[in-house]
């Protein structure tokens, strides 16, 4: 059991010479050359911090933030019967991840009595108009509140979102009450829904200018939604502010984002690991696979070191449920290419575990199920694949929360969000940029026809090469 004190733990056996067969790391690393690697990337990790450069590590302590969110939040929430969040990448997965985690499944189905008078909760991310008029189509835009998040206020799928939104409420509402109905979180200096939220008297909440989209979710990017739906933000922010006490150490054995960080940079740069499954066994854990899967990608997927270099580095996240993806990647994990590196992520406890009858006794199929329960067949599935997995020589690791609540949520989010700067300077990348993105973004505003950006010139599909 990790107890409340060590949760999240992580049980690395299965990543070391002598547990997992056939391979895995030499224990002797860990208080050797690993321990001395790691050390320089948390100095390093130190001085960014100190120079101002990596903001969410302040986000648990700023009390005075959190306060103005949940103000917001409080004001915002009455007579809501909605929330939909508008925003894309950073700007969405951190509210998603948090209302997967911490708001009932199936919520937003239940009546305003069974949500605690709390509103329902959706996320728009993809500017995709099958979803985006099915979802304005059925909420009422009196009782909906819109908050739109973009931390840049020029992100062409959020912007497009939001002139959309924008619309709908001045038909419905007209100019003077449609105001009430929106709230903006973006940067607090530049940008043009900032001037929106100037010229029209609009509600704004800041997105700190040394937070980066992917670190976003304790920020009132993430807490304003999970606030409004009556997520407990200050359990959230005690747990993260726990994980970033436990992450002070430069001792790798006692750092647990250190751990984290240094295991898998072993897996993927000594021993081809470069994929890396993180897979929870919890429906409510899925949104934060998604939410990993682009922390790790943007910050860690690099063309240029920090020196210069072309390195052209970075692993591969892909994020996966269990049980139900046993059902469709472990075959794959068990025997394809040795380049995958597991990261199971455990609750070990739930709120309402169901327990399974004991019924069809004379059929061996059935008859060991009864007297089970749901959580304690998923919690063995994990532990039976976990063990396959290290039988076959296949490395794999597990972080175990004691359960999935604000706090330990909060404690999570922080691991890896501190776990991936470290990658960053053990990889030597730079975790907090993304150059990559920019060509993409600059071509579609070319073609969408954007002031001061050329149409490019994209050659139409040659017939010789369709099939
Ligand atoms: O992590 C990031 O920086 C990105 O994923 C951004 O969050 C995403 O591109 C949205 O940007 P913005 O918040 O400026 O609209």
């Amino acid at each position: 059991m990790t107890g409340p004190g060590r949760s999240p733990a992580i049980d690395f056996g299965n990543m070391i010479a002598g547990v997992l067969e056939g391979g895995g790391i030499d224990p002797d690393r860990l208080r050797g050359d690993l321990a001395e690697r790691f050390r320089d990337a948390h100095a390093q990790v130190e001085t960014r911090r100190a120079a101002g450069e990596m903001g969410f590590f302040d986000l648990p302590g700023d009390r005075e933030l959190a306060e103005a969110t949940r103000d917001a939040a409080g004001r915002c929430r009455r007579g809501a019967d909605a929330l939909v969040v508008i925003g894309i990448g950073g700007s969405a997965l951190g509210a998603a991840a948090l209302r997967d985690a911490l708001l009932p499944p199936l919520r937003n189905e239940l009546g305003e009595r069974a949500r605690g008078g709390f509103p329902r909760l959706y996320v728009l991310d993809n500017p995709d108009p099958d979803t985006v008029s099915a979802l304005l189509g059925r909420l009422d835009p009196a009782r909906t509140l819109f908050n739109v998040v973009s931390k840049s206020g020029t992100t062409a799928e959020t912007m497009a979102q939001f002139l959309v939104v924008w619309q709908r409420l001045e038909s419905a509402l007209g100019a003077e009450r449609m105001g009430s109905r929106l709230l903006l979180t973006t940067s607090p200096a530049s940008g043009a829904l900032r001037e929106i939220a100037a010229e029209r008297d609009i509600p704004v909440l800041p997105l700190p200018e040394a937070v980066g989209g992917r670190f976003s979710v304790l920020s009132p990017a993430g807490l304003l939604p999970a606030a409004v739906a009556g997520i407990g933000i200050g359990s959230l922010l005690d747990g993260a502010a726990a994980m970033a006490g436990r992450c002070a150490t430069p001792e790798l054995a006692a750092n647990p984002a250190g751990m984290l960080a240094t295991l898998l940079h072993v897996a993927d740069t000594e021993a081809g690991a470069s994929v890396q499954v993180f897979m929870p066994y919890a429906d409510r854990l899925r949104g934060m696979a998604y939410w990993v899967r682009q922390l790790w990608g943007e910050s860690l997927g690099k063309a240029l070191a920090r020196d210069g270099r072309r390195v052209e580095t970075g692993p591969t996240p892909l994020p996966a449920l269990g049980p139900a993806d046993q059902h469709s990647i472990l075959q794959l994990l068990m025997e394809g290419p040795r380049d995958k590196v597991v990261v199971f992520i455990a609750r070990e406890s739930c709120g309402e575990d169901v327990a399974i009858p004991r019924l069809f006794g004379d059929k061996p199929a059935l008859a060991y199920l009864g007297g089970h329960t749901l959580q304690g067949l998923l919690d063995r599935e994990r532990r039976a694949t976990a063990e396959a997995l290290r039988r076959e020589g296949r490395m794999n690791l597990t972080v175990a929360v004691d359960r999935v609540g604000a706090r330990s949520l909060g404690a999570l989010l922080m691991l890896f969000q501190i776990a991936v700067v470290y990658a960053g300077a053990l990889y030597g990348v730079d975790p907090l940029d993304q150059p990559g993105v920019e060509l993409g973004k600059a071509l579609t505003c070319g073609l969408m026809g954007r002031t001061g950006y050329e149409a490019p010139r994209i050659p139409p599909p040659d017939p010789r090469w369709r099939v």
